[in-house]
């Protein structure tokens, strides 16, 4: 069975005092539920970098994990204002958002440039969530599913077969980042359904079986159960809504089937 995985992506928001205290608050409502959630589902935060080591100090002793929502593929050299894995590991961080649309969209990040930080990800044993999705164009005009199988295989160029399974897999519509519209349970589950078929096709199976797809978009705790207990979507990207220690908890308790 496939854990859930909810991970909240702070993007760029709150300051050190701000960033601990969202962390008590979330550790007030989860910790006591710690032993239940854990056995089916993960709890992630991406904070901004700078926020990383205050945010690594308060969640010491949970089982909340903890992500980053960017990386530079090298492990050190010549890129300003770029951070390292090796890095990042420094603070205990496990997961790494890669390609998010904003990262695609604001930054331009290529496909090209997103595979070479997943494959960095992978190297150091770290869990890449690899973000696809098309835009509203892209939408309008039929191409939602070209789209997203052309980054999903653009993203995974040269990733073995042993280690696909490390990875998670983000859905994302950009018509729906940000804006209040989320895709239907039905449309997201389709994107799902194709997306791990063509994980089958390559990885097999069993591979195909243990990669999460999670969905992202305007998810929030109206419309996270209707989500989460389709079969192929095996949790959450949450943006907004993960800026509130109560919403974002009762994101995480999602009923899942
Ligand atoms: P949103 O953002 O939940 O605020 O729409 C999701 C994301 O960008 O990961």
């Amino acid at each position: 069975m496939r854990k859930k995985l909810i991970a909240g992506n702070w993007k760029m928001h709150l300051l050190p005092v701000g960033a601990r205290a969202l962390v008590e608050r979330i550790r007030a409502e989860l910790d006591p539920l710690a032993a239940t959630l854990a056995k089916d589902r993960e709890v992630m935060v991406a904070p901004p970098d700078i926020l990383i080591p205050a945010v690594a100090q308060a969640l010491a002793g949970s089982s909340i994990l903890l992500g980053a929502q960017n990386m530079h593929f090298e492990d050190k050299g010549a890129f300003t204002g770029e951070v390292a894995p090796p890095m990042l590991l420094a603070y205990g961080v496990t997961h790494v958002i890669l390609g998010h649309s904003e990262r695609r969209h604001i930054f331009h990040e290529t496909d090209d440039l997103i595979n070479k930080k997943v494959l960095a990800a992978i190297h150091h044993r770290m869990t890449p969530i690899l973000c696809v999705g098309e835009t509203q164009d892209e939408h309008d005009s039929g191409r939602a599913l070209d789209v997203v199988l052309r980054q999903l295989q653009r993203g995974l160029e040269g990733v073995a077969d042993d280690h696909v399974t490390r990875m998670a897999i983000a859905y994302e519509p950009v018509w729906a980042i940000g804006t209040g519209r989320t895709a239907t349970p039905a449309q997201a589950e389709a994107i799902h359904g194709a997306i791990r078929g063509a994980i089958l096709e390559r990885y097999g199976r069993e591979r195909a079986d243990t990669v999460r797809i999670i969905y992202g978009g305007s998810v929030n705790d109206e419309n996270v159960d209707s989500l989460v207990s389709k079969p192929d979507i095996d949790g959450a990207l949450v943006g907004g809504a993960s800026l509130k220690a109560d919403s974002f908890a009762r994101i995480v308790r999602a009923r899942t089937r």
